[in-house]
């Protein structure tokens, strides 16, 4: 551009500076290929790219933020500020402020009106907030946290509220949100686990797919993350390194990401803090260019997390950290296949144009990012539409889309079909609607989210919590005591406790952990779960325990609700109480979900999404250990009340099994299964399977059932987990009513990764595999202590015979039932063993003879009874030579 058109264009445009605006190019562009909405987008990112300066693109690569144009606390519009931002850090910019939804449709209005009308080039931003269980923006719906989203088995439930968080999204101009997490709840002492979809690879799978699927038929984009291997740090603290090989991470990480991912389109992902076996996620070429990009072909952009580059020199000491060297920070990230940097640290890439020019750095490997994050943009449609109309129309139109009707009562459906029942001795719930009844515990008439809510969301008028649902649906007499503080060891609310208690038909009390919204968390407040706070024991904290023993005490039928963001071990809860609950921290609707499930007016029909373990001292506990793992050695010991202690040696005082296993919740129906059955006993990798299962209600209540389909690769090359879900269905079936249920199986998803880092179906001993289906929800009617989990042993042999028919075994457990896996035993034909003494007491009983009356209820030791609960398995042979190396 001539210089006296330059001076002239700079006094035009007094608050754009020439550099981000130059005429000529934008006049060039008028009629551009990539500005041509039929053009195939292909040509239209080789188009634009061709017309950018490296300035506009390193832009593309750093992620803005709305603060350096709107005051946060006055809504004061900076023009200059805008201008600023745009020049240097264009691609994508963060909203997710606690402020007036107006401010922030405003806001993003007036920047992609600014990007359109007044860059050179008009690339419109991605607009982005949090979003894992509600958009994180003020008084936005607010629905229950990923972890308890799980426990419904419901993926159509969760795709509904995918799609109701973009509309809200969309409302207000956002078009990016930083969910879901496709992280396992490995490692429970972790802050995170709420925000995960549980422990399970195929349940976190499917629940991350129905998320990326809703909110992109909804135009927003997901960004899927934590990239990968996260979620098991080192003593459990946020950030650690994490432990594993290539192996473990094919076989048991990367799946969930893989079906996010590409299954359903992802167009972004975040990449992780973490360091993997020695390296760190956000520079690891072979995690984010060999396996992302060329084995499953993935075409769209990756960015870092907050502040996760500047870690590469200032955590892992792998540069110099005081100055950061942003140089080599920007090397190691970018050309491993970390397209973008978020902000929260130093803004290290923008040393890009720089190290281009010396040389260091190839322009292609730029192009490359910058192309990725195009792509996403053209595929979206955010050049046709860089912000939905209704955002001209300012808060009017945002009322209308916002917090609706539909909303509200979708939050209260996913919550109540996420309540996981524990426990429900002598079917003391349901509960009349008469009844009389205490509500007790600092979690009843609290508010208790998982992190990533905005700030002060908590007291948004329309929550409803535990005391106001239950309040809400009972026309029996309701009193109140909080008993104690949630943080606080002060006993001195029992007595008022213990009055209401008695004084009641019956006590619930709610208790559990805590998390805080996210302007509370990072400023330190007290708080027992959540990012960055993480613990070393799982036991209910301060005098939450004792006011649970308190009320129980009082001889009143107590029901307990562990409100909680990961699992509560307190097992000797789970015999003295009279019903357990497990409610993962609900949304806005959780207490009237709580009450429609405690009043029976929803059957529940959660299951747990991981597995709770008696103490932290057994973690890990998921169910999908490697084989040779867990021990099947019976040799447990034992804490019993009256103070006794048996040695065991796995372990001494206790044992290795879970308390409630993945996969269990009971329900107010009881259901039977039968005609198991496989379309195939032969199959090869491309094969589907379809296995099939009656399940009848004999029970007077409707009630919905999880079937629960898994895989065992009996006889494999390599050490594989011992069992695998691979299918699951929920199904509703009317009292008395029998419904038959069909699960399409991909033998493609039962591939081990074998000595030599290849996807196989066969090994040198073939590999043969069992198809199990599992019951999981009935109630425990009388503990079945056996620590031995057992395996089809009739079934395989080490020939591997072809053909497994699929007949029924009947009066054989194949496979114990995935409920309290320590008291499974396994029926031969009806014959039960005499089992040793074990027990769940953590915690003493004290008071046990303290009073007379007390209800006792049924401790898990003393014989064993016959389950009838047991199915077959039937199995079948993967009969082909055939491997591949890659997913198609
Ligand atoms: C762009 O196309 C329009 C209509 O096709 C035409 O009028 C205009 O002159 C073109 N502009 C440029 C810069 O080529
Ligand atoms: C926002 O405005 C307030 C009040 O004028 C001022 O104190 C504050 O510094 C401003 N914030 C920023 C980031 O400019
Ligand atoms: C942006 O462009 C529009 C349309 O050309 C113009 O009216 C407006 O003044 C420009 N705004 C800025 C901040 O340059
Ligand atoms: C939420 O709504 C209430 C009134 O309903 C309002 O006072 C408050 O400012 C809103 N909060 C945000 C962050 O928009
Ligand atoms: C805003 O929306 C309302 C209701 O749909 C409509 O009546 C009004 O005309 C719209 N205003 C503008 C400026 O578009
Ligand atoms: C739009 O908002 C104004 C002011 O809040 C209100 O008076 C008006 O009724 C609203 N209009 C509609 C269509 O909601
Ligand atoms: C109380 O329960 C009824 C019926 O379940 C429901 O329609 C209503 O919204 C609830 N009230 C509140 C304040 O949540
Ligand atoms: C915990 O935080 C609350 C504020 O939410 C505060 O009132 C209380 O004193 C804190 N307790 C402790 C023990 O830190
Ligand atoms: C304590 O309880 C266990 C298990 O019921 C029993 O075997 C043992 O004999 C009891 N010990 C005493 C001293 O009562």
């Amino acid at each position: 551009m001539p210089s006296p058109m330059r001076a002239l264009l700079s006094i035009l445009l007094v608050v754009t500076p020439a550099s981000s605006y130059d005429l000529v190019r934008r006049q060039n562009a008028a009629n551009a290929t990539y500005k041509n909405p039929s053009a195939p987008v292909e040509d239209r990112v080789a188009d634009l790219l061709s017309r950018m300066t490296i300035e506009e693109k390193t832009a593309q690569l750093i992620q803005g933020d709305f603060s350096s144009w709107v005051n946060t606390t006055t809504n004061v519009f900076n023009a200059s500020g805008l201008a600023w931002n745009m020049e240097n850090r264009a691609g994508q910019f963060y909203v997710g402020y606690p402020i007036d939804q107006s401010w922030i449709s405003e806001g993003v209005r007036k920047a992609q009106e600014y990007l359109v009308q007044n860059t050179t080039l008009g690339i419109p931003a991605f607009v982005q907030t949090e979003g894992i269980h509600g958009l994180l923006v003020g008084n936005a719906t607010i629905f229950n946290s990923p972890i308890a989203h799980a426990c419904s088995w419901d993926p159509e439930l969760i795709e509904e509220m995918a799609d109701i968080i973009a509309k809200e999204s969309r409302a207000l101009g956002v078009n990016q949100l930083f969910a879901p997490l496709a992280d396992l709840a490995r490692e429970l002492r972790f802050g995170r686990v709420e925000e995960t979809f549980g422990e399970d690879p195929h349940l976190v799978g499917e629940m991350a797919y129905s998320y990326v699927k809703g909110v992109q038929n909804g135009k927003v984009s997901a960004t899927v993350k934590h990239f990968a291997g996260f979620s098991a740090p080192e003593q459990g603290l946020n950030t650690g390194p994490v432990h594993g090989g290539e192996r473990e991470l094919r076989t048991t990480w990367l799946p969930p990401f893989k079906r996010a991912i590409i299954d359903a389109g992802a167009y972004s992902i975040m990449s992780s803090y973490n360091s993997y076996d020695g390296i760190p996620t956000i520079a690891d070429y072979h995690l984010m260019t060999e396996i992302l990009r060329e084995e499953w072909g993935y075409q769209y952009w990756l960015t870092s997390d907050a502040g996760a580059t500047d870690r590469l020199c200032c955590s892992f000491n792998m540069c110099a950290c005081k100055p950061i060297d942003m140089e080599a920070v920007t090397m190691y990230a970018l050309p491993a296949g970390n397209d973008v940097e978020m902000g929260g640290g130093s803004y290290n890439f923008a040393k890009i144009p720089k190290l281009v020019e010396e040389g260091k750095l190839a322009i292609e490997v730029v192009d490359t990012a910058v192309e990725r994050q195009l792509r996403a943009k053209f595929e979206m449609g955010l050049f046709e539409n860089p912000y939905p109309p209704v955002l001209t129309n300012g808060t009017n139109g945002t009322s209308s889309q916002i917090h609706t009707q539909e909303a509200v009562a979708l939050a209260r459906k996913l919550d109540a079909e996420s309540i996981v029942l524990l426990e429900n001795h002598d079917n003391v719930l349901p509960l009349k609607k008469d009844a009389s009844i205490a509500v007790i515990g600092p979690m009843a008439d609290f508010v208790n989210f998982g992190d990533y809510v905005v700030y002060r969301s908590q007291y948004n008028p329309t929550n409803v919590n535990p005391l106001q649902g239950i309040r809400n649906a009972t026309s029996g007499k309701v009193t109140y005591a909080q008993g104690c503080e949630r943080w606080s060891t002060d006993e001195s609310g029992f007595p008022e406790a213990v009055a209401a208690a008695e004084g009641a038909d019956v006590a619930v009390v709610v208790v559990g952990t805590w998390s805080r919204d996210q302007q509370e968390l990072w400023q330190g407040l007290n708080a027992t779960t959540g990012e960055h706070v993480d613990v070393s024991d799982l036991k209910l904290v301060g005098a939450m325990g004792p006011l649970v023993e308190a009320i129980i005490d009082t001889g009143k039928p107590t029901i307990v609700v562990f409100q909680s963001g990961k699992p509560v071990t307190e097992p000797w809860i789970s015999d003295s109480a009279a019903a357990l609950i497990q409610q993962f921290y609900p949304g806005e609707q959780g207490g009237n979900a709580l009450a429609d499930v405690l009043f029976g007016d929803v059957n529940p029909s959660g299951k747990l999404s991981v597995s709770v373990p008696y103490d932290v001292g057994a973690l890990p506990v998921f169910y999908d250990y490697l084989n040779s793992g867990r021990g099947t050695d019976p040799d447990i010991g034992a804490v019993f009340p009256n103070g006794t202690l048996k040695f065991g040696h796995r372990y001494v005082l206790d044992s290795p099994q879970p308390l409630y296993e993945f996969g269990y919740g009971l329900s107010y129906s009881n259901f039977t299964y039968s005609n198991v059955t496989v379309s195939q006993s032969t199959v090869s990798p491309s094969d589907t399977v379809t296995a099939s299962v009656s399940i009848t209600n004999p029970s007077s209540v409707d009630g919905k059932e999880v079937v629960q389909f898994y895989v065992q690769d009996v006889i494999a090359s390599v050490v594989v987990p011992n069992i695998q879900l691979k299918g699951f269905r929920k199904v509703l079936v009317k009292a008395g009513e029998t419904v038959d249920v069909d699960v399409e199986l991909k033998v493609q998803d039962w591939g081990l990764w074998d000595l030599r880092m290849k996807l196989q179906f066969s090994g040198p001993q073939g590999e043969c595999y069992g198809v199990g289906i599992v019951r999981t929800s009935r109630r425990r009617e009388k503990p079945m202590p056996r620590d031995r989990p057992l395996y089809s042993p009739v079934l395989i042999t080490s020939q591997c015979p072809l053909v497994y028919a699929t007949q029924s075994f009947e009066g054989f457990c194949m496979k114990p039932p995935l409920r309290k896996r320590r008291y499974v035993v396994c029926i031969e034909h009806g014959t039960i063993g005499n089992f040793g003494l074990f027990s769940t007491n953590k915690r003493p009983q004290k008071s046990l003879k303290k009073k007379e009356g007390r209800p006792v209820w049924p401790h898990p030791f003393g014989h064993g009874q016959g389950l009838s609960m047991c199915v077959p398995w039937v199995s079948g042979h993967v009969n082909t030579e055939e491997s591949v190396s890659k997913l198609p």
